[in-house]
């Protein structure tokens, strides 16, 4: 009988539109990778994302954010409960709107990725593509990285640069770096699943196979 190779079991967290989730989703379905999206996590019932998860038949959970009865130690608690209970190897973080307690992250140390719209350390929290534009920086971009206790400040693993351009509004700004972020995270995911990319200590490792993009200024 043949042995059947365990998949890398992906958890997704997200709380709207899902467009990095989507891009995700369609690059791994091409890879044809051995990779499983083991449960699709929201705290929004009517998240784009959301949706997308159930048209595709995926596992999904929704964690609502504050309903009367529950603090926010509750959410917490149900959130770890759900992540833990689907033992997974990676959990994607895609515009998830809720920042992730101390708990969390160290029960799942190395594991979480996320993507922030910036070239950090610049710009971190919120409307970080706004700040860009009121620094009036000439370049901006996104980066994926590991999620640490800190604030958008874990281990980068990839990032992709675009120009701000003088007309720009914060619309035209975040379309532009969105665009790269559905190529780099993508690739980021299916790195990591297929051990091309690894964390040792606070260093990001990556195999001589990941290569940088030639289509535009990417890290990988
Ligand atoms: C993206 O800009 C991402 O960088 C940030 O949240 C946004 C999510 O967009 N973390 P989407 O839901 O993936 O379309």
């Amino acid at each position: 009988m043949e042995r059947e190779t365990k998949k890398f079991r992906i958890v997704v967290l997200l709380s709207g539109r899902g467009s990095n989730f989507r891009a995700i989703f369609q690059h791994l379905e091409q890879l044809n990778s051995p990779v499983e999206i083991v449960r699709v996590i929201s705290d929004r019932a009517q998240a784009e994302g959301f949706q997308f998860a159930k048209q595709k038949n995926l596992p999904t959970s929704y964690i609502p954010r504050s309903p009367k009865d529950q603090s926010a130690e509750d959410f917490q608690q149900k959130l770890q409960n759900a992540v833990l209970e689907v033992e997974p190897d990676l959990i994607v973080l895609a515009g998830f709107m809720r920042i992730l307690s101390n708990d969390f992250i160290r029960t799942f140390a190395g594991k979480i990725v996320n993507i922030h719209p910036s070239l950090l350390p610049s710009f971190v929290g919120l409307e970080p593509q706004a700040q860009a534009i009121r620094a009036g920086v000439k370049i901006s971009g996104c980066t994926v990285h590991f999620v640490n206790e800190e604030l958008d400040a874990g281990p980068i693993i990839a990032q992709a640069a675009v120009r701000v351009l003088p007309s720009d509004t914060v619309n035209e700004l975040s379309d532009r770096i969105l665009r790269e972020e559905h190529k780099i995270y993508p690739r980021v995911v299916a790195g990591l699943a297929s051990g091309e990319i690894w964390l040792e200590g606070n260093t990001v490792c990556f195999k001589e196979t990941i290569r940088p993009s030639e289509d535009s200024l990417c890290s990988i």
